[in-house]
């Protein structure tokens, strides 16, 4: 029987009234087990319910909420209130899933103590597990202020999409040696810094599987191969619900862009001919 967290379980199966919470701990011995780690991002409370019943390990509340749910063409505007509104509304909807939110541009970059301050907002404020940074041996101080306050951190290297306008496109990273040779250099030193597992975006496989064989942190890829030690994916581009969007590395598990299309268009019909409501749909 386990007891993590003030809940009592004994299987980690998600339609338990008292599943064993995924932790920091838990995706650690994920990667030392060769069990891999599956994380979608979430935003809201009803999205972050369903994942979660369905027995997601990780939710990543991202700064993807800029483009996904503010329709920003960049995560650079999404502020620290509203990932922290978005992880409240997440962490609400679960009852399993580890929930690691995203520390949003310019949130930490500045001083390593105001990182903190920011950092403890979205676990006091907002109650997330684990909060998440972009960037490598840079940030690594600050990684370490943060993680020896208590605060567990997920590392994000690769394609880091806060730092756009720096690079001025989202194509594939670290191609060339010079650039795969700093990231294998900045994942040990986030590992070092105190990162309990760290996100690869888009970098080619073989970068990847050496970064995950090299490392004892688990890695979650996007865009990064089947070597890492998890997968995680946008959820919305996921379930088919932008269709505008086909990278390579995406995979849709439903179109659910059809699917609502289709019911909308059924109900505007519907309520135009006098359909809906019929007489089981009204009171007496
Ligand atoms: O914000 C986000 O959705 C992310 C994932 C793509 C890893 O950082």
């Amino acid at each position: 029987m386990s007891t993590q967290l003030g809940k009592t379980s004994e299987s980690a199966g998600h339609s338990t009234p008292n599943p064993v919470k995924v932790t920091t701990q838990t995706v650690v011995e994920m990667k030392q087990k060769g069990e891999k780690i599956s994380m979608l991002t979430a935003y809201d409370f009803t999205m972050a319910r369903i994942l979660d019943s369905a027995g997601i390990d990780v939710l990543l509340v991202g700064d993807s909420a800029s483009n996904v749910m503010a329709g920003n063409e960049t995560t650079v505007p999404i502020t620290l209130d509203h990932m922290i509104y978005h992880t409240q509304c997440v962490v609400r909807g679960v009852d399993r899933a580890l929930v690691i939110a995203d520390m949003p541009f310019m949130s930490y970059q500045v001083t390593s103590k105001e990182a903190l301050t920011n950092a403890g907002k979205l676990m006091k404020e907002a109650g997330a597990h684990a909060v998440k940074l972009e960037g490598g041996a840079a940030i690594a101080d600050t990684v370490k202020k943060i993680v020896d306050a208590g605060i567990p951190v997920m590392g994000h290297l690769g394609l880091t999409p806060q730092s756009i306008y720096q690079f001025g496109t989202y194509q594939v990273r670290a191609k060339e040696e010079a650039e795969a040779e700093q990231l294998i250099k900045d994942a040990h030193r986030l590992q070092e810094a105190g990162v309990f597992a760290l996100v690869l975006e888009k970098i080619p496989s073989a970068l990847a599987q050496k970064v995950t064989e090299s490392l004892s942190i688990p890695t979650i890829g996007i865009g990064a191969g089947q070597g890492c030690d998890g997968q995680v994916l946008v959820v919305h581009d996921m379930l088919g619900m932008n269709k505008n969007f086909s990278p390579r590395f995406l995979r849709r598990y439903a179109d659910l862009e059809s699917v609502m299309t289709e019911a909308v268009q059924q109900y505007v019909s519907d309520v135009k001919s006098q359909d809906f409501p019929n007489e089981k749909e009204q009171y007496g």
